[in-house]
């Protein structure tokens, strides 16, 4: 059994302060998949340096890209082609990262040769035959164990489809997308409500093309990739637990620096402004197709926070953190959220069992939850369950407790954001 490390969490009066937040997870993953698939040369700064994006690198490097990291952290990758990758002779391992997984069964299909996909208990239990069917449609045999990794891929001559997805998911439509960069013919994802768009924005810098009319997206097969250099805003997500802390704690301010603010992803600023907090973004930049600028989000009022369903793709990441607003003394209630269960956990359960075990009031619904905030926490023992945003998540909403609060499992934000701990006392104000 591997030790569980804990992290001990005091209240905190206030958070202050001015920081950079580790690279975006998702533009990494796509940045560095394309880089694969491009002719030559890509350089990427600011690459998120959790462990699922080095499970993505781990895997292209197997499929027989030259990959190095510098002392600084600069990616370089000598990419191969398109449909160039060679077979990995062994099990490609995403350990515990879905975008990995799903990403990577896309642009295995194309290739002529079988691959397996493994992933961690966590991943070995999230579904796959949302990416299964569309990539059978397109041509390949996927074998899996009941819908689940390890997810074998008999790769092929793929055709174009047009894939109405019936749950909306970025990675399920990047997964495609891919694919379709190996298919005769275009290939269209139609999705029922936007998700983030980073690989849409990310194809056309490596030089493809990706059309885009209203909620659906066509890409052509054959296109010509070139490696680029790139750099990787700062992860809004990462960034929303401490957006989220400085919302919830009165006399709390924190600005995040260069920090992505694609659309797609910005959603959870709208419900700060619906909880009463102040914010305010300065746009700095667009990069690759990327806004990036600074964030300042200061508290104010706490009013109660009801997230419908039709909001819940645009905050899917962001939900374990916006729990945490009922720190700031008002109800959460979340609605039409059932994909958090399929999650790195089961969100719903461990936010729930979570906070509860903080002293907080929780109600678990099949799709949802409920967190009151009429009462102060006393603080607990909370347990993350392998699940990186949840550690963060209760780390937050231990700041609004009585006592001294632990997490069991603290050592998950490795996944996204290995220095979350070491941060958190920085910007803890007298
Ligand atoms: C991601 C898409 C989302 C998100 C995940 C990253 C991506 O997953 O939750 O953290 O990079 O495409 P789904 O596609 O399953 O919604």
């Amino acid at each position: 059994m591997p030790q569980v490390v804990t992290a001990t969490v005091a209240p905190a009066r206030r958070l202050r302060g001015r920081i950079t937040v580790p690279g975006d997870k998702s533009i990494s993953h796509r940045y560095a998949i394309l880089a694969a698939l491009a002719h030559g040369r890509s350089e990427l700064s600011n690459y998120a340096p959790g462990a699922d994006c080095r499970s993505t690198l781990a895997c292209v490097q197997q499929l027989g890209v030259d990959v190095t990291t510098d002392a600084a952290g600069v990616v370089t990758l000598l990419g191969r082609g398109l449909g160039q990758l060679r077979s990995a002779g062994g099990a490609l391992d995403a350990g515990n990262s879905g975008t990995t997984l799903r990403l990577l069964a896309g642009v295995l299909a194309g290739h002529p040769f079988a691959s397996k996909l493994v992933g961690d208990e966590s991943l070995s239990r999230r579904p796959m035959r949302r990416v299964m069917a569309p990539l059978t449609e397109m041509g390949a045999t996927l074998e899996a164990v009941d819908g689940h990794a390890p997810l074998t891929i008999h790769g092929a001559r793929l055709h174009a489809i047009h894939f109405r997805p019936e749950t909306p998911s970025a990675q399920v439509k990047s997964a495609v997308l891919l694919a379709g960069l190996h298919a005769d013919g275009t290939t269209r994802v139609t999705e029922p409500a936007a998700t983030r768009d980073h690989t849409e924005r990310a194809l056309a810098e490596f030089g493809g093309r990706a059309l885009v009319d209203g909620r659906t997206v066509s890409v052509d097969g054959g296109q010509t990739l070139h490696g680029r250099t790139l750099a990787v805003p700062g992860d809004l997500s990462s960034a929303a637990f401490w957006l989220v802390a400085a919302a919830m704690r009165p006399g709390s301010a924190i600005t995040i620096d260069d920090v992505g603010l694609n659309p797609t992803r910005t959603a959870l600023l709208g419900v700060l402004r619906r909880f009463g907090a102040r914010v305010e973004t300065t746009i700095a930049s667009t990069t690759a197709g990327e806004v990036r600028g600074s964030v300042t989000v200061e508290a104010h009022t706490a009013h109660a926070i009801e997230i419908a369903p039709d909001e819940v793709p645009g905050l899917i990441d962001e939900l374990p953190a916006i729990a945490a607003l009922a720190g700031g003394g008002a109800d959460v209630v979340v609605r039409g959220a059932a994909e958090l269960r399929v999650k790195e956990s089961d969100r719903i359960a461990t936010i729930v069992h979570g906070f509860r075990a903080l002293g907080y009031d929780a109600d678990e619904a099949a799709d949802g939850f409920a967190i009151r905030g009429a009462t102060r926490p006393h603080g607990g023992v909370a347990v993350a369950h392998g699940d990186h945003r949840m550690a963060m998540a209760f780390a937050i909403a231990a700041l609004a407790a009585e006592q001294v609060s632990r997490i069991d499992g603290a050592d998950a934000v490795a996944i996204s954001y290995p220095a979350f701990f070491e941060t958190l006392p920085r910007l803890v104000a007298p």
